[in-house]
């Protein structure tokens, strides 16, 4: 990468060549739209284009050259050099099946979308009687042909979890698996995101292209605004899903958007439709169908109970009718075809979500609780100040039986470091409350964002108008000595989100955590034990490991491993995105 200072200069050539800076001309002549508009452009394709907005102000761009795809089609073992060895690849490809390319399009010398001899002729040609070299690939086509790095691998990850921060609440993930469909936890609208990028064609044979298929999404989904072929988001992604899957042809898929034939009153089992609906709608409908940022509330209403065939319509045909799908009747919610779910499946939601509620199906589960990673005994200083702090892995001070007759002027939670009492903050709410004031309560306070553990290791009850300390105790991590013995262990191995540790099984039953790192994003992240060699088939266990920014550094914690799980059972530890059915950081126990 080579950084250099031009004066700033938006050519339409800038425009189209996506990000190559070269210009160095004086800014002249722009009327501010359309100056804007070409910023805007130039935002999306330049790598440096943090850099650029603030410079901009001075008249200078600080920009990174953009460097475009090295691959020449052709060089199929991916060396960086077209050699003799390469059209041998492609004939012993073509006529005795030894080789297979990472991707077709390296192959295809003559850019013809097939594979065949007139490609390794054209090499030789260009090789021997000094025709023109084959093009290079697209940056595109590129990230279909090589392994993808880890950044790029991470970048793809929060590129699939997350909503478009231009467009509504729903992300990738929220409509399709990257896992295949039969072993991921929820059923999705969209089909599993693997095998994607080997179709022959997309949308019910409407579209040809990846990038096209994942706009039409983008744009009457997601509500944003569609992405071009160099964007770093979409190469990010593809790079994601070509690591998960790597490029193998697969068919085009076939989707029936049709009205349900069922009209009526359902004549489905509203106990068996809670289950599916708990695999399916829940996603954006939301445990017990309460609703989320993503969806409405579909709970029963005595008073306006959804008609069945409205539900039917709702399911089978929702979508923007402008979209490349046919018989859309619309609405944002995305249409189930009938290979996303089946008509019997959808008769068991509808008798579920019109009628009455007679019992659920499952137990609404209690959110987990964080973990405790520090923890200390309130010393009763005035004020009758008593009870037990934890600090909690989801950025929470907890304290438990809390006593304090309530009284005095401004009394807040502090924190500060060491003896250090008056160079700390305080946070949460003024505790100051009318007689009796707090009797074994309990407080759960959030603690300030991006404060980093070490910058506090006490904890006290203090009046912020004259200083006094009502109650004090230092925060100390939870004893590990005593836990038990250490049976196996290992070292976490980084696959997103900034995971490593060491992990260390306890003869008592326990998984100890320590030097421990994750940037503690993501959803509905656990441990997770397995045998190695099935990640996909593991038990999750302990609290969801979320944590505000910045996460986890260099933590120590346990969980404990509930009796069910026989030590035969597994022999790996992963930190695992329930959801996305994906490690964030494994290991092996030895
Ligand atoms: C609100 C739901 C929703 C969101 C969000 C969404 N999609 Fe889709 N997508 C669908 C549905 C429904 C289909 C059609 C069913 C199918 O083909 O799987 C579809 C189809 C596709 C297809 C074409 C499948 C084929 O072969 O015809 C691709 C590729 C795709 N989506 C990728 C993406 C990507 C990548 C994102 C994120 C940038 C995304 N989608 C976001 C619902 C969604
Ligand atoms: C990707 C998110 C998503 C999924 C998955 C989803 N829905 Fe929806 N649904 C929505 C949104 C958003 C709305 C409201 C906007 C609209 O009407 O399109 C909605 C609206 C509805 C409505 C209309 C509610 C009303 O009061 O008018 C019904 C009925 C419904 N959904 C049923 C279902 C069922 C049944 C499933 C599962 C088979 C399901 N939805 C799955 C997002 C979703």
């Amino acid at each position: 990468m080579r950084t250099f200072l031009p004066i700033i200069h938006f050519s339409h050539d800038l425009v189209s060549n996506s990000g190559q800076l070269t210009a160095v001309v004086p800014l002249q002549g722009f009327r501010a739209t359309k100056l804007r508009l070409y910023i805007k452009e130039f935002a999306v394709h330049s790598i440096g284009k943090a850099f650029c907005t603030f410079f901009l102000i001075f008249g200078i761009c600080l920009g990174t050259q953009k460097v475009g795809a090295q691959i020449s089609r052709g060089d199929v073992d991916l060396n960086l050099q077209l050699e003799i060895t390469d059209p041998i690849l492609i004939l012993s490809h073509l006529f005795l099946g030894t080789f297979s390319p990472s991707c077709s399009q390296v192959a295809d010398v003559d850019s013809s979308q097939v594979v065949d001899i007139s490609d390794p002729i054209q090499l030789l040609s260009h090789l021997f009687l000094g025709d023109p070299a084959p093009e290079n690939l697209s940056l595109f086509e590129e990230r279909l042909c090589l392994e993808p790095s880890q950044e790029q691998a991470e970048r793809g990850m929060l590129v699939y979890e997350n909503p478009d921060p231009e467009g509504n609440t729903f992300a990738c993930l929220t409509c399709h698996n990257l896992v295949p469909d039969a072993d991921a936890t929820y059923q999705r609208p969209g089909h599993s995101l693997v095998g994607a990028l080997g179709r022959p064609s997309y949308k019910n044979g409407e579209l040809d292209h990846f990038l096209d298929a994942v706009n039409v999404c983008r744009e009457f989904w997601m509500i944003t605004e569609p992405w071009e072929e160099e964007d770093e988001e979409f190469l990010d992604l593809t790079s994601l899903v070509r690591g998960f899957n790597p490029v193998e042809a697969t068919e085009a898929l076939e989707l029936q958007i049709e009205e349900s034939t069922h009209q009526g009153p359902s004549t489905g089992d509203p106990v068996q439709g809670c289950e599916t609906f708990h695999s399916t709608c829940i996603v954006c409908h939301g445990e017990g169908a309460l609703g989320t940022e993503r969806a409405p509330s579909l709970v029963f209403d005595p008073i306006n109970p959804l008609d069945p065939d409205y539900i039917r319509l709702r399911v089978r045909t929702s979508g923007n009718s402008d979209t490349v799908y046919e018989n859309l009747t619309g609405g944002v919610m995305p249409f189930w075809s009938h290979s996303r779910l089946s008509d019997t499946e959808l008769e068991d939601i509808v008798a579920y979500l019109s009628e009455r509620p007679v019992h659920e199906c499952r137990e609404i589960e209690p959110p987990p609780v964080g973990v405790v990673l520090r923890s200390g005994e309130l010393t009763n200083e005035s004020n009758g100040v008593m009870g037990k702090v934890e600090e909690l892995s989801t950025g929470v001070i907890r304290v438990v039986m809390f006593n304090y007759d309530g009284e005095g002027d401004e009394v807040r939670p502090w924190l500060y470091l060491g003896d250090d009492l008056d160079n700390g903050l305080s946070f949460g709410e003024n505790l100051v409350r009318e007689a009796p004031g707090w009797e074994d309560a309990t407080l759960e306070i959030p603690l300030p964002d991006d404060l980093t553990m070490d910058a506090y290791d006490h904890f006290a009850i203090r009046s912020i108008s004259d200083g006094s300390v009502f109650g004090r105790c230092e925060l100390l991590p939870i004893d590990n000595n005593g836990e038990g013995t250490v049976v196996r262990s290992g070292q976490l191995i980084e696959r997103f989100h900034g995971v490593r540790g060491l992990v260390e099984e306890l003869d008592t039953r326990k998984l100890r955590f320590s030097n421990f790192y994750y940037d503690g994003a993501g959803i509905d992240v656990r441990v997770w034990l397995y045998q190695s060699g099935n990640p996909q088939g593991g038990y999750e266990i302990g609290p969801d490991l979320l944590r505000p920014s910045p996460g986890w550094v260099d933590a120590t914690f346990v969980v404990d491993i509930p009796e069910r799980f026989t030590p035969d059972m597994y022999d790996s530890i992963s930190i695992w995105c329930v959801p996305v059915r994906v490690s964030f950081g494994d290991t092996k126990l030895e």
